[in-house]
């Protein structure tokens, strides 16, 4: 008789909750959406009480919709949004709302973070510079910035570890999202001490570090019968959600690669061993699969500048073109745009400039290029910015001999062969294209005793369904191109800073 897992993310726009059987194969998904608040620019917030509802109510739904037997499931992962802050009291009450990851209002506090633990300490210990993003500068803005509030702070988690507080009482993190607080020691899987003395920050606010596999706790009885789960059904550690998306789509194992191009867009590779950046231009963190871990570059704009694209056209040409026909259009150019490059830092840049003052641009238009040229620029400056984290990984020893496209870049051919001619490699799509929750579902499975381990998950539920592999000629013209654009930042930066300056 099959067993079935259940995978909850706890993303940005919504709470996302995945069934699926022992197989893999899944049975039902629902979701439902909470608020995002911007109180003041550069702040990011959302409220953790937004996210139990929305937990709540996707839980119930996908239970409802897959009708299973509840005692039938054995196991839920879970997984969600990185880096957030949420702060509680000693009666475990929520503080504040939670400050999120692509919040940018500590870079006075990255700055005495740097200061305090010492820039090369920071890499060799936590594998990462002090970015705004992360968890650990957000702690220090509210000793800065909200005394009061600090004060009264008895827990810090991660945002799906709030939730993990809610499903069992227990308040417990796995390595790969403690990875991303900056406030852990990337060898030994657990806080840093040295880092916890320099920064002033209590450990005892933190959680438990476990695996990604490995349970933290049960369904606390009162709330399963709320939602219709099993009593005593088991919670696994799970992941961030860049890991728990690379175990959903098979990225466990050195030489695979994904390439994911969502609003943002992510390069992400597993390793055995810790790699460092020296320059901390790629994030190291912890991996979901045990002892193991993984590299990440960042590029913040990716879909976001297709998307930007598409709805500048609308606005000021009242052009309703959508995305299929913008690719349609671009797919009528060649490689390289006839000399057309786009530069995607729309929203600044993390790999691998880490500039929160880059912007975006189009270089070498002449009257000779259309909107096709430009649809196709934007799509291939999206992904040469990911080369330059492909190209940083390779300098580091990683040699993908595949690359596994996910989110809005594997569904259409244009996207595939572009990313197989600009990175060289053969490009690869799955059949369960299920994002984070998948990964956090297959994470259960092997906490449940279901799989032996998070390779037979793997094994058992991740098939590609196609390759695409690059074209010579292209490949040549892209390279080509590719130094130019190379070059690009580096020449217009001053200029960038100054009209960011002029705000
Ligand atoms: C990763 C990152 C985002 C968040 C939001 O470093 O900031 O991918 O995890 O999903």
């Amino acid at each position: 008789m099959s067993a079935y897992l259940l995978g909850l993310d706890i993303g940005t726009t919504g709470a996302r909750a995945l069934l699926c059987d022992d197989n893999g194969r899944v049975l039902a998904v629902a979701t439902a959406e909470y608020p995002l608040s911007t109180p003041q620019p550069l702040w990011s917030e959302q409220n953790p009480e937004d996210w139990w509802r929305g937990a709540c109510e996707a839980l119930r739904a996908v239970v409802a919709q897959a009708g299973v037997a509840p005692e039938r499931i054995a196991g839920l992962g879970l997984t969600g949004q990185m880096h957030g802050s949420v702060f509680l009291d000693e009666h475990d009450r929520v503080i504040r709302p939670a400050l999120l990851w692509n919040d940018q209002r500590t870079a006075a506090e990255c700055a005495e973070i740097t200061q305090r633990v010492g820039a090369e300490r920071l890499i060799a210990i936590a594998g990462n510079p002090a970015l705004t993003g992360f968890q650990a500068p957000k702690i220090l803005w509210l000793r800065n910035h909200e005394p009061e509030r600090y004060a009264r702070v008895a827990q810090v988690l991660l945002p799906k570890d709030y939730i993990r507080r809610q499903l069992t009482g227990v308040s417990a993190t796995d390595a790969a999202d403690a990875a991303g607080t900056l406030l852990l020691d990337l060898r030994r899987r657990d806080w840093s001490d040295e880092i916890l003395a320099a920064l002033d920050i209590p450990r005892a606010w933190l959680p438990r570090v476990f695996e990604g596999p490995e349970v933290t706790g049960e369904v606390i009885p009162a709330v399963a019968a709320d939602l219709g789960l099993p009593a005593g059904l088991p919670v696994v550690a799970g992941g961030g959600d860049n890991a728990a998306a690379a175990v959903g789509s098979g990225i466990v194992q050195p030489g695979i690669v994904s390439s994911s191009i969502g609003t943002s867009g992510v390069i992400f590779a597993h390793a055995n061993e810790i790699a460092l950046d020296p320059q901390g231009r790629l994030h190291t963190f912890c991996h979901s699969v045990p002892g193991q871990y993984h590299l990440m570059a960042v590029t913040l704009a990716a879909g976001g500048s297709f998307r930007w694209f598409r709805d500048t056209l609308r606005a000021v040409a009242g052009q309703s073109l959508s995305y299929d026909d913008l690719t349609t259009l671009a797919a009528s150019v060649p490689p390289g745009a006839e000399g057309l490059i786009f530069l995607p830092y729309l929203s600044g840049e993390r790999t691998p400039h880490l500039d929160p003052l880059a912007r975006g641009a189009f270089i070498g238009l002449t009257a000779r290029h259309t909107l096709a040229h430009m649809a196709r620029a934007v799509m291939e400056g999206v992904v040469f910015s990911l080369r330059d984290g492909l190209e940083i990984m390779r300098s580091l020893g990683i040699a993908p001999g595949q690359i596994r496209a996910t989110g809005g870049g594997g569904k259409s051919l244009l996207w595939r062969q572009m990313q197989a001619d600009i990175y060289a490699t053969e490009v690869a799509t799955l059949a369960a294209e299920e994002g984070p929750a998948y990964g956090a579902a297959l994470l259960a499975g092997v906490g449940a005793g279901v799989f032996r381990d998070v390779d037979d998950a793997v094994a058992r539920c991740v098939t590609v369904t196609m390759t695409t592999a690059p074209d010579e000629r292209a490949v040549a013209r892209y390279d080509e191109v590719y130094a130019i654009y190379r070059d690009m930042y580096a020449a217009v930066r001053e200029s960038m800073h100054r009209l960011a300056h002029l705000n």
